[in-house]
């Protein structure tokens, strides 16, 4: 008798997980981001992946609006970071948790000094690598490690000097390398996002290939914007092809 109530009471448990994380889905996609935290958070103590990793988005997301003060945001930031840490302990095998939790480190490294972030660039790239491992059709996860990679590759050359007084190898990369990750999130995925197109773009420009900067620029600019972001990068976009 004992076995049965167990497994009814977790059936009924996953069952209620199932429903919240459907609803969560759908305020996700209305970007419903106050409303999505405020379901998430009530089951912040849930052992159940899939619902951690996206109350660490939605923290995130809330964290990032702009009628959020410094202070909360400070706040949202470590909180985010705590929830995909528990979804990883949840479940190592889940993509989505090591991607965010990935993105969660690197979120807090706004408030941390360059030892910790540089330290945090080690973490960072091994949970998107796993993530990728994980689920290598989610083009997010690549563009991510492109981005990583694009970003250590413009290291200015003092942060490279702290960086080589800190540790013996500092995190190194390069144009090539972010290119091959925005190409791979591109092929995974044809224009899933307007920021992967202008980073293609980007990197070309940096590697002095103007005819294909040309192509992915002109992409990035012609992409439909939806968010505000899309906004910026075609933005950008347009700055930089006149630039050229
Ligand atoms: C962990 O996540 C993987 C991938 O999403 C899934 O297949 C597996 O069932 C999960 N394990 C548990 C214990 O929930």
């Amino acid at each position: 008798l004992h076995t049965i109530c167990f497994s009814v009471s977790t059936t009924l448990i996953l069952f209620l997980v199932a429903e919240v994380i459907e609803q969560a889905d759908y305020l996700y996609g209305s970007g419903e981001t106050e409303k999505l935290y405020r379901l998430l958070v009530q089951h912040k103590n849930s052992e159940d992946a899939e619902l951690l990793w996206r109350l660490a988005r939605a923290s995130r997301d809330l964290a990032q609006l702009s009628s959020t003060s410094a202070e909360e945001k400070r706040q949202l930031v470590y909180e985010a970071l705590e929830y995909a840490k528990k979804a990883l302990e949840k479940n190592e095998s889940n993509f989505a948790a090591h991607k965010w939790y990935a993105i969660c480190i690197s979120d807090v490294g706004d408030y941390e000094g360059i030892k910790v972030k540089i330290a945090n660039a080690f973490v960072i790239k091994e949970h998107f690598q796993r993530a990728i491992e994980l689920n290598p059709k989610d083009a997010t996860s690549i563009h991510l490690m492109g981005i990583w990679c694009y970003s250590f590759a413009e290291m200015p050359w003092y942060q490279r000097k702290i960086a080589a007084m800190l540790f013996a190898t500092p995190p190194t990369s390069t144009y090539q390398e972010a290119l091959r990750y925005f190409h791979m999130a591109e092929e995974a995925d044809p224009n899933f996002y307007s920021k992967n197109l202008l980073f293609l773009g980007k990197a070309y420009l940096k590697l002095n290939n103007k005819k294909m900067a040309l192509l992915w620029l002109s992409k990035a600019k012609d992409y439909p914007a939806h968010t505000e972001e899309d906004k910026q990068v075609q933005k950008e976009a347009l700055e930089l092809l006149n630039s050229i």
